[in-house]
């Protein structure tokens, strides 16, 4: 119950879906609060979830938000990179608007997000970054080559980081969370004739829930996870997409 306490979390796209869970599975850890981050209304109701509306693609307005979080709690323990959204097409078909859109936010914002992050864990020397990819980012998927770009690249981003943040024997840990057909709006737009087969091939038989990525996150944010370190960790009931 206590393997967050006092900790500064934030979490982007955390006003529905998995980050939504995040919230709610994370407050019962007590941390100091954590900062649900989305351009969209909403967030989970609690005393320690406190609601930031903006884009992550919007640099300035991360710059602004990480000198208010300076000011009040001066320190950043967790960040989950969360937000991302898909615009599928097949290759022939895709256009530039749904490459760009789908590379600007889901890549290009977490980058904005930890660069905008990093200064609190250097200077603490500690801190967990952890980026929710995705089966596609792992073994490619049909429909999705801007989204599964998007989600190689936090891996390779994320293996960078679990370098270059520890040079000078910090402890700033950066792991990726890689989940499969997760029972929230992003898989409502999986048609039926693709999700039924995908769900037949899963060891599983079933859906992922959102809370089992949360608990997940969970374990790689908290000290448990003290000696975890770029790593990509398949929450996907066994399927190989
Ligand atoms: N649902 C799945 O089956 C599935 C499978 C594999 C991986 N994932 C990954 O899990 C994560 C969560 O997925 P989900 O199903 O909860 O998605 P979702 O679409 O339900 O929620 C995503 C949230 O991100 C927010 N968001 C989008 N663009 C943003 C921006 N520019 N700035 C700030 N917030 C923004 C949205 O407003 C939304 O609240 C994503 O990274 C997704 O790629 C999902």
């Amino acid at each position: 119950m206590d393997r967050l306490k006092n900790k500064v979390v934030m979490i982007t796209g955390g006003a529905r879906g998995v980050g939504y869970c995040m919230c709610k599975r994370f407050v019962e850890e007590n941390p100091a609060v954590i900062y649900s981050i989305d351009m969209a209304d909403g967030c989970y109701e609690h005393p320690l979830v406190r609601p930031v509306k903006l884009s992550i693609t919007d640099r300035p307005a991360l710059v602004k938000f990480a000198e208010e979080v300076k000011k009040e709690f001066g320190r950043v323990d967790v960040l989950i990179n969360n937000a991302a959204i898909t615009r599928d097409a097949m290759l022939y078909k895709m256009t530039e608007e749904q490459w760009d859109a789908v590379i600007n936010v889901n890549l290009k914002g977490t980058f904005n997000m930890t660069q905008a992050v990093v200064p609190f864990m250097r200077e603490q020397k500690t801190g967990s970054i952890i980026s929710i990819s995705s089966g596609s980012g792992v073994y490619g998927n049909i429909g999705q080559t801007n989204y599964a770009a998007t989600k190689a690249g936090l891996i390779g981003m994320t293996y960078s980081w679990a370098k270059e943040l520890n040079l000078h024997g910090e402890q700033i840990r950066c792991n990726v969370l890689a989940p499969d057909n997760i029972e929230t709006e992003m898989a409502r737009t999986i048609p039926a004739k693709i999700l039924e087969p995908l769900i037949a091939r899963t060891p599983l038989k079933r859906m992922c829930q959102p809370v089992e990525v949360a608990n997940t996150a969970l374990f790689l944010a908290s000290d448990e996870a003290s000696f975890i370190n770029g790593q990509v960790v398949c929450v996907n009931g066994g399927l190989r997409l």
